[in-house]
């Protein structure tokens, strides 16, 4: 028992049968760097910083996010160090069952699936209200029946637009990589675009006196208020499940994950400075407090155009968080831990066609009913939980001979993945009980699947 659930995958299957793999490659550093912004900014920037300024670090809130990225650039090398080692779909999932053994392994693609799967809910949902507020300024109306969440005491029983905006994109998913980056990268300018001229035209109503107090609820409102904006930084790890779809793994993937994570904070930082330097941080408690501080300053042509960029924003999000979550289904079921059909491709677009539906219609579900908070609060948590293991799994992964070494190497060899992996464990012990709980299901559930199904049916037992 204890050698089968431990079992580890051999690196050269692994790379040959990467090397077999029918995806097409097709991306480059670049396409990474974009594939990267393109999934991680999004409802982190244009919502999360309001609630968080208001109700935990005040005008902090910059070291919450310089925090946020610290723990985030750690994990990121680690990861790079991986994807630049075993250039292989799956990402954490894959690292773990090289070093770890297939347990570990489905464990952290269970957790994966529910960082991928509720983030895309979560993201849509948030798109879902800043479409209501932008066809509203234009004096058309989405009935609240149908776009908000199933709460029939306030009248409220199902989103439409987050259910359609998830099926809309798992269309263009299914059509193909290539075509999806192209449509990411119009929509990547577009967000960016929109980031700068909120800083642009904001800069020049910053009132200082708004830093003021800069730590209304102390050092433990900033830590609790990191542990909140690391939804704003999560998707860097994306990057790494194309690994199989890029030209050159070895070089590009460090450049793609660490790059757009370097551009990611500094437009964060730059975007906490001016919101809480233009409002007060007690007013900031909005849905849409980017575009909420522009019409504060009467810049209401800024606002509509940051709505606008924010939809964009939140439709790369999805896009790239889709993305992920069906080529992390597609190696969990080439390895025999899920049904054969996950990992069936498409005759023409060989894209996994099935996959991307079945991830589509279950998020769908969820966006569709659960309301954002809701949603949000786990996808951290399961994000944490693969980071703890991917940084803690580089001192094996260099203690393993037998795996070839990749062109990146994290610096500071074992202080570095060990002080990630500290950083990861307090970020975790800063979310709420409910959170664990919550988690705590997942993860049974998990269990169950892989002893009565993975574990029987795992390609490992042809070995
Ligand atoms: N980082 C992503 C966002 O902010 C999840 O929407």
């Amino acid at each position: 028992m204890k050698s089968e659930v431990f079992r580890k995958k051999p690196i050269g299957d692994l790379l040959k049968k990467s090397g077999e793999s029918q995806l097409k490659k097709t991306l480059g550093s670049f396409d990474l760097i974009l594939l990267g912004v393109g999934a991680i900014v999004g409802t982190g920037i244009f919502i999360l910083p309001g609630t968080v300024a208001a109700n935990h670090a005040g005008p902090a809130i910059i070291l919450s996010f310089i925090i946020a990225a610290i723990v985030c650039a750690l994990a990121a090398m680690c990861f790079s160090e991986f994807a630049s080692s075993v250039p292989v779909t799956g990402s954490a999932y894959t690292y773990g069952y090289i070093v770890f053994g297939e347990l570990i392994a489905w464990l952290i693609g269970w957790a994966l699936l529910l960082e991928y799967g509720l983030a895309v809910a979560a993201v849509a949902t948030g798109w879902s209200s800043y479409l209501h507020s932008l066809l509203a300024g234009f004096n058309i109306m989405i009935p609240n029946a149908i776009s908000e969440a199933f709460n029939p005491a306030n009248g409220t029983y199902l989103n439409v637009p987050a259910i359609a905006i998830v099926l809309a994109i798992a269309g263009l998913l299914t059509i193909g990589v290539q075509e999806s980056a192209k449509f990411n990268k119009i929509m990547v300018f577009i967000k960016i675009s929109v980031i700068l001229l909120f800083i642009v035209v904001g800069i020049f109503y910053v009132k200082p006196i708004n830093w003021q107090p800069f730590m209304p609820f102390g050092i433990g409102g900033v830590t609790s208020g990191a542990a909140l904006v690391f939804f704003a930084y999560l998707g860097f790890d994306a990057v790494s499940s194309a690994a199989e779809e890029v030209k050159n793994p070895q070089r590009s993937m460090p450049i793609g994950i660490i790059g757009s994570l370097l551009i990611c904070t500094l437009l964060y930082v730059a975007v906490a400075l001016v919101l809480t330097g233009i409002a007060p941080y007690t007013s900031l408690n909005v849905s849409d407090p980017v575009s909420y501080a522009m019409q504060l300053i009467q810049q209401e042509w800024v606002a509509g155009v940051i709505s606008l960029g924010a939809i964009t924003g939140m439709t790369t999000v999805i896009l790239v968080m889709s993305y992920g979550g069906t080529r992390l289904l597609y190696a969990l079921s080439r390895d025999g831990l899920l049904p054969k059909s996950m990992y069936e491709l498409h005759k023409k677009y060989k894209t996994p066609i099935k996959n991307t539906w079945v991830f589509a219609v279950i998020v769908a579900f969820f966006a569709g009913f659960i309301p954002l908070s809701k949603l949000a609060e786990l996808v951290n948590m399961g994000t944490l939980l693969a980071f703890t293991v991917v940084s803690i799994g580089i001192i094996y992964l260099r203690k393993d001979k037998s795996i070839p070494s990749g062109s990146f190497k994290v610096p500071f060899f074992p202080v570095l993945p060990i002080v990630s992996f500290l950083l990861c464990l307090f970020l975790l012990s800063q979310l709420s009980i409910d959170t664990w709980i919550a988690c705590g299901i997942w993860f049974v559930i998990g269990l169950f699947v892989y002893f009565s199904y993975g574990k029987k049916h795992s390609l490992m037992n042809k070995n």
